[in-house]
């Protein structure tokens, strides 16, 4: 199962290469109202502190964030070094010496190293088309993220549900673009400091998601309730049942950020004020706990996705054969190799999802990591 996401990451990447929005892939979209804790998050399940928050409206534009773990590559580098085999770990690493780094879609050939740049890049990037003032964009940014300590994931950072009324209802119909996808898991986040049962996050997944399949409710603020009530019933689910889980989490104050607190001494934090004031439920609470939850419930999503993705891959790929055959002789140009590649990735892929567990070479994850440089 392990193999499904870097195998729909690279498809992502190929029908992103030929400007085909033909697959539509699942990704986890977060939405709720402003200031709810929505990129506060994104950032625990990065792991990393990068993304722009805040109080007020700070995420203004989509952020399509791509996770992939590099750890197999790295792995494999160490145990070829250490058997002599390939002395330089930078052939297969071109120009990125770090652990983790990030690259934009918008800077091509750029690799970030630096966390602080990304962040800085991010909000340069929203300025461009956003303005500097408060408006919105509905066009996404793309970035990845490498790193060994990521799980693979695709998530959506977006801007929260607010006032003023114009722009309310542009990000509505922002939000609604992102989980009317019957592809999406949709992370409803709600403050566990205001009532559930006018939380903007559920109501807006109701719309589009009745029956709660692909809905998971994040109680975020949890360390932030008036002293004396506690969300017990609510993470039970007895005040709202959510299908797919609820899950409490601690993200990082205000506080925390300005003095720059790691993130590892936050989610060591968070599971001690979990363990001490919801010791029935801190194993099935936490930024952690949340984060193996999304990627157990992205493979089944997969796995539910295939025969829709096969039948419209094994379309796909005839329609290009066909071409391809119209063209008579083979050709050595540019285009040509491009549709030989989607096909050999349809093929690949069809492989996969036969249950012929055909596993992905670590040297392919990196060629595929090469196509962002
Ligand atoms: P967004 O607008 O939904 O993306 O919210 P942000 O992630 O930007 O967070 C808004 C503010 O709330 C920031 O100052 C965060 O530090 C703070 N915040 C978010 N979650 C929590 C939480 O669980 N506890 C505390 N104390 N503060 C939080
Ligand atoms: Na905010
Ligand atoms: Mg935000």
């Amino acid at each position: 199962m392990d193999t499904l996401i870097p195998t729909i990451n690279r498809l992502q990447e190929v029908f992103l290469t030929v400007g085909a929005d033909v697959i539509q892939l699942p990704q986890i979209v977060v939405v709720g109202s402003q200031s709810s804790g929505k990129s506060s998050v994104l950032e625990s399940l990065v792991g990393r502190d990068f993304l722009p928050r805040g109080s007020g409206i700070v995420t203004r534009r989509p952020l399509v964030l791509q996770l992939v773990n590099v750890a197999p590559l790295q792995e494999r580098l160490k145990t070829e070094n250490g058997n002599g085999i390939k002395q330089n770990a930078q052939i297969s690493y071109p120009g990125v010496k770090a652990e983790e780094w990030g690259t934009f879609l918008h800077c091509k050939g750029q690799t970030f190293t630096d966390f602080q740049e990304i962040r800085q890049e991010i909000v340069t990037e929203t300025e461009r088309t956003s303005g500097d003032n408060k408006g919105i964009s509905a066009e996404p940014i793309y970035l990845k993220i490498f790193s060994p300590k990521v799980l693979n994931l695709t998530l959506v950072d977006l801007p929260g549900i607010t006032k003023p009324e114009d722009i309310e209802a542009q990000v509505q119909e922002m939000i609604m673009s992102f989980i009317s996808n019957p592809n999406c898991l949709i992370l409803a986040v709600s403050p566990a400091n205001s009532d559930l049962a006018t939380s903007d996050a559920l109501k807006l997944a109701r719309d589009v998601d009745p029956d709660g399949r692909r809905t998971l409710l994040v109680v975020s603020k949890l360390d932030l309730m008036d002293a004396g009530t506690d969300a017990l019933e609510v993470l039970l689910g007895r005040v709202i049942p959510v299908r797919l889980g609820i899950i409490g989490v601690v993200n990082r104050s205000q506080h925390d950020i300005n003095t720059q607190k790691s993130l590892e001494d936050c989610l060591r934090d968070e599971q001690a004020f979990l363990q001490r004031h919801y010791p029935s439920i801190a194993s099935r609470a936490s930024s952690r706990y949340l984060a193996k939850t999304l990627s157990r419930l992205l493979m089944h999503h997969i796995r539910d996705c295939l025969p829709d993705l096969k039948t419209r891959v094994t379309v796909l790929s005839s329609q290009y054969q066909a071409r391809l055959n119209s063209y008579g002789q083979p050709v050595e140009d540019q285009s040509a190799t491009l549709l030989q590649i989607v096909t050999k990735f349809a093929s690949d892929y069809c492989h996969t999802i036969e249950g012929t567990a055909r596993y992905i070479q670590t040297s392919e994850l990196c060629g595929g990591a090469r196509i962002c440089y």
